[in-house]
């Protein structure tokens, strides 16, 4: 554990500074293939890193389908080489707009988006029409996480419909993202996604009994992708995020998982304001603040850190080993949660060989 995360040249770095292990990063891209099979089974979302370097890793290794929720990781997929580009976010009010100059700006990027109620679909169709333009819609499907979607049923049947009417719009599929299935036991989390697969792929027949075109189903995120990986139907395309980085939470979570957290953060002591407690320049500013207070962060090196106050510049830890630390000591801390994270800094730091070989921007934080 700690042999990987080595960094000979701690200096050179800023704190809180946000520090990739190139090496793991690469391993978890390599195994994110590998567990997909064939990258044009792989459509992966950005939101984790929103880097440019590493969608131009994934584009040469083959992924050339991306999932996005953002207009600007949109354009940063398009300015990395990406041919097809899903925004996985319902386009509503002046987003709509955005999709039509977004189509008009990349007209050889096959891009799709997401919906699930009638008054933005006529919206986006008659928008697309004013622009002499058309665009790919994915129904999205509720599959139990009760965010956004319908379930399959009539209602989605005829959303469905309505899709296939609109002269501007072209029905690719369903969007099916299931982030509720956190089940720990791989036979439990196995139970779920075969349940959502049955009912999903059974709607799918009747739509195309109906003479309705169904050509994908993006499906699945880190937990749950593997699952979907091993169901032999050509439409599924699967749509991890969180394993190119992975991190502490999910590591806890799905134990059975190949990835290895690869971003970190190197934090340093600022101060030691009691004999038990450190305080590192470790605040909400920089790290996730989703995860509850207290579980945010675990430190590889100090085992028996618990996390006692957090607020936005400042992290106070209780250890045995408090003694052992002065101001301007390093430390490497894996956030709870990545994907905010990362979004919460302007670059990161990127480690070679136990060495910084380079800084990458986190091209797509702005919205
Ligand atoms: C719509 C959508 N697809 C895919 C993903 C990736 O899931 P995960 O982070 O579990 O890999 C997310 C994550 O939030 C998501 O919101």
């Amino acid at each position: 554990m700690f042999e990987i995360y080595k960094i000979d040249t701690p200096d050179q770095i800023y704190s809180p500074g946000l520090v990739i292990f190139e090496e793991v990063l690469r391993e978890n891209l390599a195994q994110m293939k590998e567990i997909a099979g064939d990258p044009q089974r792989l459509r992966p979302h950005c939101k984790t890193h929103k880097m440019i370097d590493i969608i131009r890793l994934e584009v040469d290794m083959g992924i050339l389908k991306h999932k996005c929720a953002t207009f600007a990781e949109a354009e940063m997929l398009a300015l990395a080489g990406a041919q097809e580009v899903t925004l996985a976010y319902n386009p509503v009010g002046p987003n709509i707009d955005r999709a039509v100059q977004f189509r008009l700006r990349h007209p050889d990027i096959q891009f799709s988006v997401t919906a699930d109620h009638p008054d933005p679909l006529k919206a986006l169709d008659a928008a697309m029409g004013n622009a002499k333009t058309d665009i790919d819609v994915l129904l999205d499907i509720n599959p139990g996480l009760d965010r956004t979607g319908l379930k399959p049923g009539d209602q989605a049947a005829e959303i469905y419909a309505l899709i296939n009417s609109l002269p501007n719009l072209r029905p690719v599929g369903f969007h099916v993202y299931d982030g509720h299935n956190h089940q720990t036991p791989l036979n439990e989390r196995k139970a779920a996604v075969d349940d959502i697969w049955s009912t999903v792929r059974a709607f799918r027949d009747e739509l195309k009994r109906d003479s309705f075109c169904v050509p994908k189903i993006i499906a699945g995120g880190t937990g749950t992708f593997p699952l979907y990986a091993q169901l032999d139907d050509p439409s599924i395309e699967l749509s991890p995020g969180t394993c190119v980085f992975h991190d502490a939470g999910y590591s806890r979570i799905f134990p059975d998982l190949p990835f290895t957290p690869a971003a970190l953060i190197l934090t340093r002591v600022i101060s030691r304001p009691s004999a038990n407690c450190v305080t590192f320049d470790l605040g909400h500013k920089a790290c996730a603040a989703d995860p509850p207070a207290g579980q945010r962060l675990e430190f590889p090196s100090i085992p028996d850190a618990r996390e006692v106050l957090q607020n936005e510049e400042h992290l106070v830890i209780e250890t045995a080993k408090a003694a052992n630390y002065r101001p301007g000591d390093s430390e490497l801390a894996i956030p709870t949660h990545i994907c905010p994270t990362s979004a919460l800094h302007t670059h990161a730091w990127v480690i070679q060989r136990g060495r910084v070989s380079t800084k990458w921007e986190v091209t797509a934080r702005h919205r």
